[in-house]
């Protein structure tokens, strides 16, 4: 075979089929425009002052030199600084700062920094792809923590025995949760924090949704004792600061964790260009309130959305954070027995609105589709009224 096992075992299904779907549609010459809700790309703009940084820095020659670890200091400090100021915590810039390429290639590769083929990992399902996908591809054996509407799409820690928590070598988390837009609360990743040091295993945190709790605020890994030991935790400038093309993120963790992903990116880059972290620095200093600028923005836009979803009948709770609306499929017995992808392409078809199966997170989110908010109010209130007409 040309193609690795391991190959097979990541798949790409779902999404790729929503993709040939989407394509099919646009092709499709007399039907009305798509309206792409299926991706977490924002339409938002980030403040101007931002790309001129970026701008102004992309004319000097080093940056389009290859950046070494040497060159993210300035960015490390400024990650620390940010961090002092948002959270109250001291973190050690040379040693608890990484720069990434995106939070999705943070969490993508920590798992090769940790874990050896066979070694045993938690997840929770339904979670982001690319904790899976990361698992996979460092051949972890994956154990699922199934996540749950009657659970309010908290995990249960009690439903591991202590002796699996002594197996496990790690356990990621994502919360404020994509895809179910729960905001999560301190207690669960303090609870998380205190078994990965009872239990020695590492407890990861993808938080590139920080700043976009529209209720309550959004818990912190850093804000769990026992971080600095056992704990690393994703922050991403591509949901708060607008910037997801940029590819700007960072992990804050423990020394060895941080040493361990940066020896692994050794090998695969060379850091975001110096050019986009002055952008990055901008952000986190003077900019460091604006991601809160949005929720006016998202909260209207969701209840826009979900005053007409709920008046056409469809049943949906209030999402705690921006971004995303987590919808149970209708409970007409036909379109459960679609199920969540065939339902979506018809959807899709009918209302030239796409949406995200939920199986594509894990099979925990099966008989979901998710809906994200990425587009203005005028155009999403026009795509829920076509969901509407498209239902039965
Ligand atoms: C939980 C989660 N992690 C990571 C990402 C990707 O973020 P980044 O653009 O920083 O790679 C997303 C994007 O939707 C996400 O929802």
């Amino acid at each position: 075979m040309l193609t690795s096992r391991r190959l097979e075992a990541l798949g790409n299904g779902v999404f790729a089929r929503t993709d040939q779907a989407k394509q099919a549609y646009r092709e499709n010459t007399g039907a009305p425009p798509l309206i792409d809700l299926s991706l977490g790309s924002t339409d938002l703009q980030p403040p101007v002052e931002i790309l001129q940084a970026m701008a102004a820095a992309v004319e000097e020659p080093s940056s389009s030199a290859y950046c070494l670890e040497a060159g993210t200091a300035p960015f490390n400090r400024a990650v620390a600084a940010w961090c002092q100021r948002r959270f109250g915590v001291d973190v050690d810039p040379r040693r608890q700062v990484q720069l990434l390429v995106g939070s999705q290639e943070g969490t993508a590769h920590l798992p090769l920094a940790v874990l050896d083929p066979g070694d045993r990992a938690l997840l929770l399902d339904p979670s982001y792809p690319s904790h899976r996908g990361g698992l996979v591809l460092a051949g972890a054996s994956i154990c699922s923590l199934p996540l749950s509407r009657e659970r309010d799409w908290l995990p249960d820690l009690d439903a591991i025995g202590p002796d699996l928590w002594d197996q496990l070598k790690l356990f990621v988390l994502g919360y404020p949760h994509n895809p179910t837009a729960r905001v999560g609360d301190q207690e669960l990743l303090d609870q998380a924090m205190a078994r990965g040091c009872r239990h020695q295993l590492v407890i990861a945190n993808d938080n590139p949704y920080v700043d976009l709790a529209l209720e309550g605020e959004a818990p912190s890994l850093l804000r769990s004792p026992g971080w600095s030991d056992w704990g690393i935790e994703f922050f991403s400038l591509s949901k708060g600061w607008c910037l997801g093309g940029f590819r700007l993120a960072f992990a804050i963790g423990a020394e060895p964790l941080i040493t361990a992903l940066r020896q692994v990116k050794g090998v695969v880059d060379f850091n975001q260009s110096l050019a986009l972290q002055q952008g990055a620095i901008q952000a986190l200093t003077r900019w460091a309130d604006w991601p809160r600028s949005l929720h006016g923005v998202y909260r209207e836009r969701r209840d826009r959305v979900l005053s007409v979803l709920r008046s056409g009948g469809w049943s949906c709770s209030t999402p705690e954070m921006a971004m995303y609306l987590w919808l149970p499929l209708p409970a007409d017995d036909e379109i459960q027995t679609l199920g969540d992808e065939t339902y979506a392409r018809h959807l899709l078809q009918r209302s030239g609105v796409a949406l995200t199966p939920g199986s594509g997170f894990g099979t925990g989110g099966q008989g979901w589709l998710r809906m994200a908010l990425v587009r203005p109010t005028d155009e999403l209130e026009q795509g829920a009224r076509r969901l509407v007409a498209a239902c039965p």
